[in-house]
Formats: C-alpha cells, sequence, structure tokens
C-alpha cells in the first residue's frame, strides 16, 4: 500500500508543479518562491474575495477558466439537508400478515435455538411497498418483542420506533418511516442499538425473472471453476441474477467473483458477524437472507449449492426459464426437484493454465458417473416464488402465505445433478450416502449445452485471468516515468546480465 502511494504521488509531482506555477504566477514572484511552496500543494480560498479570485482565472494562462455564475441546484444542499423522496415519504402502522406471524411464532414453528448470539448480528434490510424487512444471522432470538429503530439519510434517528418481533428465525418485519434510510433493532428503547445498516429498496416492479441463490462458499477446494461453471450454466438457463454468499475464498478466484460484480451479474454477500460460528454453520442464515432478498426482486429464485445444476430434461423445455414460463397457477410457489449424484473424486484446479487444460478440467467433462434418481424427500433443492413464502429452509419453505408448498417435477422434465465431492471434508460418509443411489452410470450433459458451456466459460476466464502482457523493455518505459524506478523484470535481467 505504502509502495503504492509512493509511486502515484512520484507520478504527480511534476504535473502539481506546473499547476501551482500557471495558477500563482500572479502572485508568488519569483521560481524560487515556487520552489519554496514545494510541500503545499493546497488552494486557499477566501469565502470574502470570490470576485477576485474571478480576477486571477480571467487573466490567468490557464486555457480552460469557464467560471459558473450560480451553484448547481443539484448540489445546492447543506450537510443537515435530508430531503425525503417520494417513494419514501411513506408510514404505516403495522405489517402484513401479522396476525399468521405471531400463530407460527405461538406454535415456535422454525424455532431454532441455535448458536449462542447476543445480539440481532443484522444482515440487511430492504424496504417493500408495506413493510421493512430486516435480515439477521443470529438463529436464537426467536419471538423476541424488539424494537425497528430508523435513521435518516444523515444517520440522525427518527424518533418513531415500532414494536415487533423476531419472526422467522433471523427476520424482523418493521413498518415503514418516511425519509427511513437506515435501521436498526434493539431490545429495548432505551439501549443504544447495534450499528445500523441501509435499507435497500424493492419498491418497483421486479426487475429479474430467474435468479439464483448460491450457497456460502467456504472451505479449501479451489472455486475459480465451479463458479464460472455455476453463473455461466445459469445463464443459458435463462437467470439474470446471482446471489453469492461468501465466507472465503482464495484471492484467485475472488478476483473473477468481483468481474461478475463489476458486469452486473453478481452481488457478493460476506457471511461475517461478532460471534462463533464455523464456515458450515452459516447456511440457515444464507437461506433466509436470500429468500427476503428476492422478494419482488424476481419472480423467481432457485436456491441451490455451488456444486448443484437444475438440468431440463425433456424435448417441451430445453430451458429452466421455459419452463417456467408455462407455470400460470398463482398457487405454484415452489418447484421442488429431485437429485441425481456423481461422484467428484478430484479437486478442481487452482488456476487456469490453458484452454485444454481448462477444457478437460470442467466438471460436465471429468464428472459424468450418475446415480439413480432420488426420492422427493433427498435433499431435494428448489425454485421458489419468494413473496409467497413466509420462511424458507434449504430444502423446503417451512411456512407459506398462500398456494401448494410443494409442486413436485417430474425427472422427465428436471433433476438437479448434483457434483459431491467425496473427499471427506466436513461430513463424514459422503460417499457411503451417495452409494445408496447406485448403481452408476455415465451419463454426459446434452450436447447443446456442452458446446455453449464450454465455450463460454473459456471466454470468461480468459478475459479475467488471461492478462495481455508486454515485453520487459515495454514495462522498464513505463516504470521510469515514476521518478526514475525500475521494472522487476528489468532488474531481473540486469542481475542476469552483469555489464561488463
Ligand atoms: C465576510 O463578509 C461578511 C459580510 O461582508 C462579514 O460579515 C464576514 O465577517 C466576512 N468574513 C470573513 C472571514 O472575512
Ligand atoms: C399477506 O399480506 C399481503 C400484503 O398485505 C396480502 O396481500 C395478503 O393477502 C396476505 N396474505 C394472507 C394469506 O393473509
Ligand atoms: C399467541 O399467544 C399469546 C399468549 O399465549 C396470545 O395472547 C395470542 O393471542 C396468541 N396469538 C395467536 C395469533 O395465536
Ligand atoms: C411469543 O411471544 C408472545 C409475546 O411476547 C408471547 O405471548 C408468546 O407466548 C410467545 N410464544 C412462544 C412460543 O414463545
Ligand atoms: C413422470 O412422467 C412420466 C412420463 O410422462 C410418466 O410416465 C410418469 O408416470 C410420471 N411420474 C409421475 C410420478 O407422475
Ligand atoms: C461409476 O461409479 C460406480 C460406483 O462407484 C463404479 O462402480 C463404476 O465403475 C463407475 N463407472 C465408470 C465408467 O467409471
Amino acid at each position: 500500500m505504502v509502495a503504492v502511494w509512493i509511486l502515484l504521488i512520484l507520478f504527480f509531482i511534476p504535473f502539481a508543479f506546473t499547476f501551482i506555477q500557471v495558477t500563482f504566477s500572479k502572485d508568488l514572484k519569483t521560481l524560487e518562491e515556487v520552489k519554496n511552496a514545494k510541500e503545499e500543494i493546497v488552494h486557499y480560498v477566501n469565502l470574502n474575495e470570490t470576485v477576485s479570485i474571478q480576477k486571477l482565472e480571467k487573466n490567468s494562462e490557464l486555457p480552460n477558466s469557464y467560471l459558473e455564475e450560480k451553484e448547481d441546484p443539484l448540489f445546492s444542499f447543506n450537510s443537515n439537508d435530508c430531503p425525503i423522496e417520494e417513494w419514501n415519504n411513506i408510514r404505516t402502522d403495522s405489517v402484513p400478515n401479522l396476525s399468521r406471524h405471531r400463530e407460527w411464532a405461538n406454535m415456535s414453528i422454525g424455532r431454532r435455538n441455535y448458536l449462542y448470539h447476543d445480539s440481532f448480528a443484522l444482515l440487511a434490510a430492504f424496504v417493500f411497498k408495506d413493510q421493512i424487512t430486516v435480515t439477521m444471522t443470529s438463529e436464537n432470538q426467536f419471538n423476541k418483542t424488539v424494537y425497528c429503530r430508523y435513521y435518516d439519510c444523515r444517520r440522525k434517528e427518527i424518533p418513531d420506533q415500532f414494536e415487533s418481533f423476531v419472526y422467522p428465525e433471523s427476520t424482523v418485519f418493521c413498518a415503514r418511516r418516511a425519509g427511513a434510510k437506515y435501521i436498526s433493532i434493539s431490545e429495548t428503547l432505551e439501549e443504544t442499538p447495534e450499528y445500523s445498516i441501509p435499507i435497500v429498496p424493492r419498491i418497483e416492479k421486479p426487475s429479474h425473472y430467474l435468479t439464483v441463490c448460491m450457497a456460502t462458499l467456504y472451505g479449501d477446494e479451489p472455486k475459480f471453476l465451479q463458479i464460472v461453471d455455476f453463473i455461466e450454466y445459469y445463464k443459458l438457463q435463462g437467470a439474470t441474477f446471482f446471489h453469492i454468499y461468501l465466507r472465503e475464498v482464495t484471492g484467485y478466484d475472488r478476483v473473477l467473483l468481483d468481474d461478475y460484480v463489476r458486469t452486473g451479474d453478481v452481488e457478493v454477500i460476506k457471511m461475517h458477524d461478532h460471534f462463533w460460528r464455523d464456515d458450515f454453520m452459516w447456511h440457515n442464515a444464507q437461506i433466509n437472507d436470500c429468500h427476503h432478498r428476492n422478494k419482488y426482486f424476481s419472480k423467481w429464485t432457485a436456491v441451490v449449492d455451488i456444486d448443484e445444476r437444475i438440468e431440463m430434461r425433456s424435448d417441451e423445455f430445453k430451458t429452466i426459464t421455459s419452463f417456467l414460463d408455462s407455470v400460470h397457477d398463482p398457487n405454484i410457489i415452489n418447484l421442488h426437484f429431485k437429485v441425481q449424484w456423481i461422484i467428484k473424486d478430484a479437486n478442481s484446479p487452482a488456476k487456469y493454465e490453458n484452454d485444454q487444460q481448462l477444457t478437460k478440467e470442467m466438471l460436465f467433462h471429468k464428472f459424468q458417473n450418475l446415480s439413480q434418481v432420488g426420492s422427493f424427500w433427498e435433499q431435494p433443492k428448489c425454485i421458489i416464488r419468494p413473496e409467497k413464502i413466509a420462511m424458507m429452509t434449504i430444502h423446503a419453505p417451512m411456512s407459506i402465505y398462500s398456494g401448494i408448498r410443494r409442486s413436485l417435477v417430474n425427472e422427465t422434465i428436471g433433476v438437479v445433478r448434483h457434483y459431491r465431492n467425496v473427499e471427506q471434508r466436513v461430513f463424514a460418509g459422503a460417499l457411503e450416502r451417495m452409494m445408496v443411489h447406485a448403481p452408476f452410470s455415465i451419463q454426459p450433459i446434452i450436447r447443446w449445452i456442452d458446446e455453449v458451456l464450454t465455450s463460454s466459460i473459456l471466454n470468461r476466464i480468459k478475459w479475467v485471468y488471461d492478462i495481455v502482457n508486454v515485453p520487459c523493455s515495454k514495462k522498464q518505459a513505463i516504470y521510469k516515468k515514476h521518478g526514475g524506478i525500475n521494472a522487476p523484470c528489468w532488474l531481473e535481467q540486469q542481475k542476469n546480465e552483469p555489464q561488463p
């Protein structure tokens, strides 16, 4: 970091001096004075001498010294101004479906009593037209009475709290407050709540048709190839946005994730809070957050892990979205897919080397030995209508507002291809449990998907990792501009070819 700053300073000093010389040439009499000003790259502003500044600028040699007459109205606000947008000028007295939430809470539906949090550990908040939903990473606050605490755009508390309770686990529904931009939760009105978090708008018509939630990434298996396969695969199936939950990946893998963030395909949600928890213990909190995050954001959301590909099998529906397009019964709110397991008996590579290497390592080329189809109750995966569901769990909704809890998808239409790494990392006996679904047989993925996916994976990976290089002499020419320092490759060459 320090090195970067030094480089930046070295690079800009020559420009800074040119600037000072031009701007202040009327004030500073001699070149010596300019030199004495070396350390003072500061523009003094006297509020009462705007006129003289104008004179100075008009007389200066700056070629582009256009001066404004009036302050831009868009920016003519002060530090305390906090105007309220029309869409946010709403106050409500209650939250929807409150009595049903009470009922479910009274029956302890979804109570977890998990881990040891002594705070709510807020994760995110979303404002819908009739409520604000706060998600948390604690899983031991079920049915607790709490207060929603609202803050304006300058994080000043809006003293109009709302009493609510934790339901479902890791969630609080709050009424709306005009101008609320940040929110926190507290157990009493007197205590200082934990850090407030921004409230993300979900007011417009849902902007996506199919999105995908990817369960939390963690563990030591390299991920970049599985991540690019996952995203490019579901894009082929019609998905247009991904919520990827992150515990940790290597710096190398992170570059790919961030490139997908850059192109607007992905939002990365970092899973971290103030409390002890092993990496694999984030799953429930992740599912809950992704469920609420996708309400009124997408019509359909697939809730899957990095190693799961929902695969369409019929001639009628070639992609997931073509299948979903056929569903118009408003009571179908959860499509439930059976699973076929694939033995994944090797780790994916840590780095891109070349096209041949990568093509060979692609999951759908390297691992094709499929089990029989499991039953509907063996680790099924779902595509849901998020706003119809009150509480979501890993394999199915727990409580729903309306519709049919599970609509089973016939395996001739679709199944989940689940690449199961059999190296025993967290859960022992993965291989044994999979062998229950023998016999296994080689079943490659369908040809057109293989072709399109292979090329889209190669394109993305090369764009991200195959950095265009230049000869050392060209690098040296650039380094030299930064105060005459040398390129590392240049120094290396000098060492290897000592001057006589
Ligand atoms: C600037 O001018 C105003 C009005 O003429 C005067 O009240 C104020 O004290 C001046 N401020 C400074 C810093 O000179
Ligand atoms: C839940 O709340 C929404 C929004 O107010 C309402 O449209 C819906 O009818 C409610 N559902 C049930 C089953 O009460
Ligand atoms: C929940 O239980 C409380 C106390 O037992 C009761 O007052 C309330 O009416 C119950 N609410 C529902 C919706 O059943
Ligand atoms: C939930 O909280 C309400 C209100 O505090 C209470 O009446 C009810 O008994 C609680 N239910 C359970 C199952 O804890
Ligand atoms: C699944 O579809 C196949 C082919 O249409 C059919 O033979 C089978 O009965 C269906 N299974 C169920 C459980 O509906
Ligand atoms: C597929 O897996 C089964 C079960 O482990 C194994 O017996 C079989 O030889 C495998 N098939 C191939 C072609 O590798």
